[in-house]
């Protein structure tokens, strides 16, 4: 049994990355919307996951980066990412970050206009003329409002199309691109089907009205996993959500003003949860039971909980054991931690386990790692899953010695 192979080699609790099935979504995403339009290109949104081991293949196989603030540039740095290969996002870049990604020729989306005024002040230190794209958001009563600059739906005057002028009259600035990130985990391609309609509509209006040319439109991510959310009350996953129907619903309303441009302009997608969050999985241990509580529920107590999967409260996440043990009934998941809130799932249809046994969470390949913390436990180690049953580590488990290193003891 690979489970146990994988305890007896590397512990629990132990992340696992199925490595092959997420380059293949990666390909499967560069070749559909390259088909569709050929100047697509895929970049990884590290917050998602930041594994390094992870990133450096995703980028070997064509991926840009993009990242939300100084210490994920330089973690793409790190990785030797061409600095015209990286989107820098995010509301509260600093002036330092910006100066580097301004001069190096990073893909700088701006959130506000306070931004705008730092990065053009740094524009006229250094005597250059600072390309940017801003960020927009088009009022829905669904999508993300807290980023960027608010669209019209109509002809009305907007905050938007003030900061393309305001930008426009700038001697030190160059409006070059447009963004936008509506929410994550939609499913209703329509709802991308309405981003595309808007992005062109607005795209032609900016330049129409200012003569610009625009080198990118930055649909940002959004787009679905498998897992239901615990509110759905649905334990059953969702299908695999299709590349082709999301990427022809964004795309084709886009692609008249797109191939009406002198310079086509690049496309950017920057998928999290989509491209991640199917292949990532958690290994862990039984380490004891607790009987029937006043509840009458019983539970199991695990070597891992929401300090490792930190939004397993918000998924119904699949659960999987590894032996036919019989009939199943309900059973609490309790974590490590010592915290009354420490829950991985409140009732969850088991068969009866025991100490020792084994048990998999998955579909956490996206925030599962990067928001987990090392409280009470170090940071547990990550290991891929390559062709066949070759499985190495991703990310060794830290340990005292790391964890010590920083900390000043006088
Ligand atoms: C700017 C930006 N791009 C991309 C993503 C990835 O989104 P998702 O995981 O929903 O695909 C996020 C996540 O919030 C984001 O803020």
């Amino acid at each position: 049994m690979l489970a146990e192979q994988i305890r007896k080699q590397f512990g629990t609790p132990v992340y696992i990355f199925d490595e092959i099935g997420l380059l293949n979504r990666l390909e499967e995403f560069q070749s559909v919307s390259t088909s569709i339009y050929d100047n697509c290109i895929i970049a990884v949104s590290y917050k998602t996951n930041p594994t390094r081991a992870l990133l450096a293949k995703l980028h070997h196989r064509g991926a840009y980066a993009e990242v939300v603030s100084g210490d994920e540039l330089e973690i793409a740095k790190s990785l030797d990412v061409p600095f015209e290969e990286i989107i820098f996002n995010g509301p509260a870049k600093t002036d330092r970050a910006l100066r580097l990604a301004i001069l190096s020729g990073c893909f700088v989306n701006c959130d506000h206009e306070d931004e705008i005024d730092r990065i053009e002040k740094i524009a006229i230190q250094e005597n250059v003329i600072a390309k940017i794209g801003i960020r927009l958001f088009f009022p829905s009563g669904e999508n993300w409002e807290r980023f960027g600059f608010a669209v019209s739906s109509n002809d009305a005057p907007c905050l938007a199309m003030r900061v393309v002028q305001r930008v426009a009259e700038s001697t030190h600035l160059q409006l070059s691109g447009l963004h936008t990130h509506i929410g994550t985990n939609i499913r209703t391609v329509e709802t991308f089907s309405s981003l595309g309609n808007s992005m062109a509509d607005f795209a032609a209006k900016v330049v129409r009205n200012f003569d610009v040319e625009l080198e990118w439109i930055d649909l940002g991510g959004g787009y679905a996993s498998l897992p239901p959310l615990a509110s759905e009350n649905r334990d059953a996953l969702y299908p695999m959500p299709s590349i082709q129907e999301y990427c022809e619903s964004i795309l084709s309303p886009m692609l008249p003003w797109l191939r009406g441009c002198r310079t086509p302009p690049k496309v950017f997608f920057e998928p999290g949860r989509t491209l991640f969050n199917p292949f990532g999985a958690m290994l862990m241990s039984v380490m004891g039971r607790r009987p029937v509580d006043s509840n009458g529920v019983e539970s199991l107590i695990l070597d891992a909980g929401i300090t490792s999967i930190s939004f397993t409260q918000k998924y119904n996440l699949p659960v999987r054991v590894f032996s036919d043990l019989g009939e199943s009934r309900d059973f609490r998941l309790l974590g490590p931690t010592c915290m009354e809130h420490d829950i991985l799932r409140p009732a969850v249809k088991l068969p009866a386990l025991v100490p020792g046994d084994l048990l998999m969470i998955y579909c956490i390949g996206c925030y599962g790692m990067s928001l987990a913390s090392p409280f009470t436990h170090f940071r547990h180690g990550m290991i891929g899953w390559g062709e066949g049953s070759d499985v190495h580590w991703l990310r060794k488990p830290d340990n005292v010695t790391h964890s010590s290193q920083l900390d000043v003891v006088n």
